[in-house]
């Protein structure tokens, strides 16, 4: 990431704030209070749909004492029409945390915060640097989206390590002697200025002088959002044969692709039934001497999942000429990918039982 242009933001930044900022009732009176139920609003809510919401509630319930006593009617009432109504339910809970078990007096501290339901990393972030005036980050997505454009980083942002990595950076730059106001005014770029998609008004922008985004005109496709896409899933059917002599069937994988050059036991596309499989061994010129156990597993690979059926028998015959009959010594010495655990420890096993019921 390049940082240097983040250490640049705090003096233009707030240079900017003093005289763009938006004047909000929980910027104009401040108490821990009022800036963890704006918050809280604000979570899932825009700015101008809250306020309405936040005066009331301030009436209703102008203090901690007063949420933590608030009949669950009064509540819901005072929040019909936000949504997400649990954000409610855990403020009164959180209420009666404060009242409960901090006295009466809300924790200036992030692990005190944390304990308090409904609040998450962001939430304990603003209300330390609004409220207690402490140099700790507010990242949420608006805020992520200035950081990873103004340092042209275009890592994914919904990956845990990356954002804890902006946090981090964040926390590097902020100015100890503003940090509520670095943080909300912040959060007023990405909400004012720094739009989403084609749409930011760089023009408008106190960073624009230093923004990577801007020089490389890389704006609309910063942030990088990318989920997770969903795993492949192939089923399998894998066949642990163990001979009487104690020997079992190996084979080794294709030079390239998967597990490439590696050691695996014989398998094939597809869930078989037992019928299926039985036809299948009699096609690779094996004989079945016993059907011992059937078993399951899976393996997830970075980008597909193994569903695996597998047969553990007791075989005659040579089968295949490409497979290996192995003893346990030279099972050992050959790296079989952890893929096929399930089934080779269950041939470990039926493999020791052969030899001892041979020597009984
Ligand atoms: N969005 C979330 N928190 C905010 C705040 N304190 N001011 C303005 N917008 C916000």
């Amino acid at each position: 990431m390049e940082r240097t242009n983040l250490q640049k933001l705090p003096a233009p930044l707030l240079a900017w704030y003093d005289e763009h900022r938006r004047v909000l009732p929980w910027r104009e009176q401040v108490s821990p209070y009022r800036t963890w139920v704006s918050e809280i609003m604000l979570q899932q809510t825009r700015v101008q749909a809250v306020l309405p919401y936040f005066r009331r509630f301030m009436e209703a319930a102008p203090d901690v004492q007063a949420l933590a006593a608030l009949p669950e009617e009064q509540l819901m009432r005072l929040w019909q029409g936000l949504g997400y109504y649990s954000r409610a339910r855990n403020l009164k809970k959180a209420a009666q945390t404060v009242v409960e078990d901090f006295g009466g007096v809300f924790p200036d501290s992030y692990d005190g915060l944390r304990r308090l339901a409904g609040i998450g990393d962001y939430t304990a972030g603003a209300i330390l640097s609004i409220a207690f005036g402490q140099p700790v980050p507010a990242v949420d997505g608006n805020v992520l989206r200035v950081a990873a454009r103004l340092t042209g980083d275009s890592r994914n942002v919904l990956e845990p390590k990356v954002r804890a990595d902006f946090r981090c950076a964040m926390a590097e730059t902020m100015p100890h002697d503003r940090p509520g106001d670095f943080n909300q005014a912040l959060m007023d770029l990405g909400a004012a200025v720094c739009l989403p998609g084609g749409k930011p008004l760089c023009e408008q922008c106190p960073a624009a002088p230093f923004c990577a985004a801007r020089q490389q005109g890389t704006q609309a496709l910063l942030p990088v959002r990318e989920k997770k896409k969903e795993k492949r899933e192939i089923p399998l059917t894998v066949f642990a044969m163990v001979r009487e002599d104690g020997a079992a069937a190996l084979r080794q994988r294709p030079k390239n692709g998967l597990l490439a050059g590696l050691w695996g036991l014989p398998h094939v596309e597809g869930t078989l039934d037992e019928a299926a499989a039985a036809r299948q061994l009699a096609a690779w010129g094996v004989t079945v001497l016993r059907w011992e156990r059937t078993l399951h597993a899976k393996h997830e690979f970075t980008h597909l999942r193994w569903q695996m059926t597998g047969y553990l028998l007791t075989v005659a015959g040579e089968g295949q000429p490409d497979w290996l009959w192995a003893d346990a010594s030279q099972r050992r010495q050959r790296a079989i990918p952890s893929a096929f655990r399930v089934f080779t420890a269950a041939l470990e096993d039926a493999a020791a039982g052969e030899k001892s019921d041979k020597g009984d």
